[in-house]
C-alpha cells in the first residue's frame, strides 16, 4: 500500500480506527473522517506516533456537502484518493413496529446515503486514474436478518446492492468494490448495545454459537479490508466477505 491515498470514514473508533492505523502502517497516507473530530484526531495521533501519515476530516457522512468538501480537501492534501473505506455506522435496537420514521431515516442516512456520497465523490478521480479500490461495511445482519434491528439490517443490505453495482459498473475502469460483513466484533458499538453489567454474560452466550468460540477483534476485520484494497486482491470485486468466526457457515 506504499504511496496509496486512503480515506476512511468512521476512523475515530473501533474497526475504522484499526483500519486507518493498519493502512498507515503499510505505507498509505490516510485521511481519517469521522463526525467526532476529537476521536479522529486521537486516531491520527496513534498513526503519527507509529511513524505513519494521517490527517483529520471532521464530517457527518450523511451530509453530502460535507462529504464532498472532505474528499476534496483530502485530495488536495495527499492527492487523488485511490482507496476508500466506508466504516462509519450506528446501531439501534427496536422492534419493527416501534421504529419511528426519523430512526428509520437516520439509519439509512448514515449507512446508505453516507456510503453513496463518499463513493460518488471519489469515483471521478478513480475513473480518471483507471484504478482504485473501495471497501464498504455491511454486516452479518444484512445477510441473515436481525430481530429488533430491521432498520440496521435493511440499511446494511442496501450497502451490498450499492457495492455490487459499483463493481459491475466500474470494473471496466480498473476499479474494484467489495463489502465486508462482520459478525460480532468487540468494539464500543457492540458494547454500547448491551447493558454494561450484562456484557460478560452476553458475550459468553454469543460465543457459544460461534465455532471460534469468541467475538472478533477489530484487527481481524481491518486485515481483510487492507487485503481487499491491496494489489494482492486485484481479481476480487463485487464480493461480500463474511468475517464471523464461522457463525454463519451453511
Ligand atoms: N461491532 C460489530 O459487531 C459490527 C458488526 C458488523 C458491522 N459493524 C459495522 O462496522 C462499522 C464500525 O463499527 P464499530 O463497531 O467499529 O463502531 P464504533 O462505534 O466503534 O465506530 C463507529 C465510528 O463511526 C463514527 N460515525 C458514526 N456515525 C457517523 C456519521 N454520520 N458520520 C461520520 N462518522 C460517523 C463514530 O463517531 C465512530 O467513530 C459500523 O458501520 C457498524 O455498523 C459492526
Amino acid at each position: 500500500m506504499e504511496g496509496r491515498v486512503a480515506f476512511v470514514t468512521g476512523g475515530g473508533s473501533g474497526m475504522g480506527r484499526e483500519t486507518a492505523r493498519l493502512l498507515a502502517e503499510v505505507g498509505a497516507r490516510v485521511t481519517v473522517c469521522d463526525r467526532d473530530g476529537d476521536a479522529a484526531r486521537e486516531t491520527v495521533e496513534i498513526v503519527e506516533e507509529a511513524g505513519g501519515t494521517a490527517r483529520v476530516e471532521e464530517a457527518d457522512v450523511s451530509d453530502s456537502g460535507a462529504v464532498n468538501r472532505a474528499v476534496a480537501a483530502a485530495a488536495d492534501a495527499f492527492g487523488p484518493i485511490d482507496a476508500l473505506v466506508n466504516i462509519a455506522g450506528i446501531y439501534r435496537i427496536a422492534a419493527v413496529e416501534d421504529i419511528a420514521d426519523e430512526d428509520w431515516a437516520r439509519m439509512f442516512a448514515v449507512h446508505v446515503d453516507g456510503t453513496f456520497y463518499t463513493c460518488r465523490a471519489v469515483l471521478p478521480g478513480m475513473i480518471a486514474a483507471r484504478s482504485g479500490a473501495i471497501v464498504n461495511m455491511s454486516s452479518l445482519h444484512a445477510v441473515r436478518g436481525q430481530a429488533n434491528a430491521a432498520h440496521y439490517a435493511a440499511a446494511k443490505g442496501a450497502i451490498i446492492g450499492l457495492t455490487k453495482s459499483i463493481a459491475r459498473e466500474k470494473g471496466p475502469f480498473g476499479i474494484r468494490a467489495n463489502a465486508v460483513a462482520p459478525g460480532p466484533i468487540d468494539t464500543p458499538l457492540w458494547r454500547g448495545a448491551v447493558p454494561p453489567d450484562e456484557i460478560d454474560a452476553v458475550m459468553a452466550k454469543r460465543s457459544e454459537v460461534i465455532p471460534m468460540g469468541r467475538l472478533g477483534a477489530p484487527a481481524e476485520v481491518a486485515q481483510t479490508i487492507v487485503h481487499l484494497l491491496s494489489p494482492a486482491a486485484s481479481y476480487i470485486t463485487g464480493q461480500v466477505v463474511t468475517i464471523d468466526g464461522g457463525e454463519s457457515m451453511a
